[in-house]
């Protein structure tokens, strides 16, 4: 009788995209798809254990319940199931046969639990037969181990298709991403999390080398040596950013200039440098990256406060679009405006520089028109020096 009521409400009864109770769990919301398959969302259910799914589940979201354990062989059912959100449980474990059964598998996230990275906790051919996943998530698990414990290499070392990797990061050099990521010809973005300092050299990427995006984002502090971004040759996005507004990055910005000419760099995002504004770099930038193809640089929130730009800091790159400069007290700026269209540059203490003085350099070359949008909000400004006025902002 049970199976029967099953069928007609996966099948017939329901209409496709309507949503209600599922009849393996009926706190749990299932909603059929196009195809006739369903889409399940147990999420912020107090949920303590995952029951018989029905075969015909796609996507099943699990995350933000009270799941320490999975049962063997409950996927070997869900043969069809694409992604899987077990995020925000208390995984402390994962058995070799925890993820059997997923075959098709694209999207695994299981960030937010207690698996410490270790092949104990995660061992090796429990990815075998994801022979499809493109993106795993394993971020803030592994915040209270030892220091230097990376993801175990010998274990992601299947994942040969892999695309998107976040990950703890631990304040270890050498062997922090093994040999084992060499596998993964395939991944292209690199989410790091770290809880405190992260520090990278010439040997933290040598096995990643097809990266193309990058995200380092910590509490406190990230270091870097010459050569670490160096061997990236495709990367295109670096981003630093930061939960605390005390450290930031404690390494030489002309470091990592010069690295990044090596790479495809086109999008450059830095929160938080520790240098004082005195000898702010923005012009080591544009010298080296002025035969890149960078697009978009923010430099912003820099708390060695009060400052102004060396002059002259040159063209920048004729790439470039989009400059921010937020909240650097900055006290004077002007620049070759070149093919900006948008020049950001709130926050700053710019008040009394620009009702004597245009921001610009050099008139720009050609049509003044390229610039679309100039934010100069919360300088304190009082009155502004009339060149200004030619510009066609908004
Ligand atoms: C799962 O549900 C949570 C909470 O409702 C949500 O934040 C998350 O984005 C969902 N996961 C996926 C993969 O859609
Ligand atoms: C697990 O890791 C330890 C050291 O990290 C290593 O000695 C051991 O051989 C590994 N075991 C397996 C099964 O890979
Ligand atoms: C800039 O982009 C063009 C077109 O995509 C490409 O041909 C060229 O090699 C790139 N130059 C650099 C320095 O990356």
């Amino acid at each position: 009788m049970r199976g029967l009521i099953y069928i007609c409400v996966i099948y017939s009864c329901v209409q496709i995209g309507q949503t209600g109770p599922c009849t393996f769990d009926e706190r749990c919301q299932c909603s059929i798809t196009k195809n006739g398959y369903v889409d399940v969302d147990c999420s912020r259910k107090k949920i303590t254990r995952i029951t018989n799914l029905p075969e015909s589940a796609v996507f099943l979201n699990v995350s933000h319940n009270l799941i320490d354990c999975i049962s063997k062989g409950i996927f070997e059912a869900a043969k069809h199931l694409l992604t899987l959100d077990l995020s925000f449980n208390r995984l402390s474990s994962i058995n070799i046969a925890t993820f059997n059964g997923l075959r098709k598998l694209r999207y695994l996230s299981l960030d937010n639990n207690k698996l410490v990275y270790s092949n104990h906790t995660f061992p090796t051919k429990i990815f075998t037969q994801m022979k499809f996943l493109s993106h795993l998530s394993l971020k803030n698990n592994n915040i209270r181990s030892s220091p230097c414990t990376s993801f175990p290499d010998k274990t992601i070392v299947d994942l040969s298709v892999l695309e998107t990797l976040e990950l703890d990061a631990k304040d270890c050099r050498e062997n922090f991403l093994g040999k084992g990521f060499r596998s993964l010809r395939k991944l292209k973005s690199l989410v790091l999390e770290n809880n405190l300092r992260f520090s990278k050299s010439k040997f933290t990427f040598i096995n990643t080398k097809y990266l193309h995006y990058i995200l380092l984002h910590t509490i406190d502090e990230i270091l870097f040596t010459r050569k670490t971004f160096r061997k990236l040759r495709y990367l295109k996005h670096l981003e630093f950013s930061f939960d605390s507004k005390i450290r930031g990055i404690m390494s030489s910005l002309e470091r990592l200039a010069w690295d990044l000419r090596f790479t495809s760099i086109e999008t450059l995002k830095l929160g938080h440098s520790t240098m004082p504004l005195q000898t702010f770099r923005l012009y080591i930038f544009n010298k080296e990256l002025y035969t890149k193809n960078i697009t978009e640089i923010y430099v912003t929130d820099n708390s060695g406060k009060a400052g102004h730009f060396p002059v002259p800091i040159g063209a920048p790159p004729p790439t470039l679009h989009i400059l921010d400069l937020s909240n650097n007290g900055l006290i004077r700026f002007t620049l070759d405006i070149g093919h900006i269209t948008r020049l950001i540059l709130k926050q700053n203490l710019q008040g009394d520089f620009l009702s004597t003085k245009s921001y610009f350099e050099k008139k720009p070359y050609g049509d003044f028109s390229l610039i679309k949008l100039i934010d100069i909000s919360q300088n304190e400004i009082k009155d502004l020096h009339h060149s200004r006025l030619i510009l066609n902002h908004h």
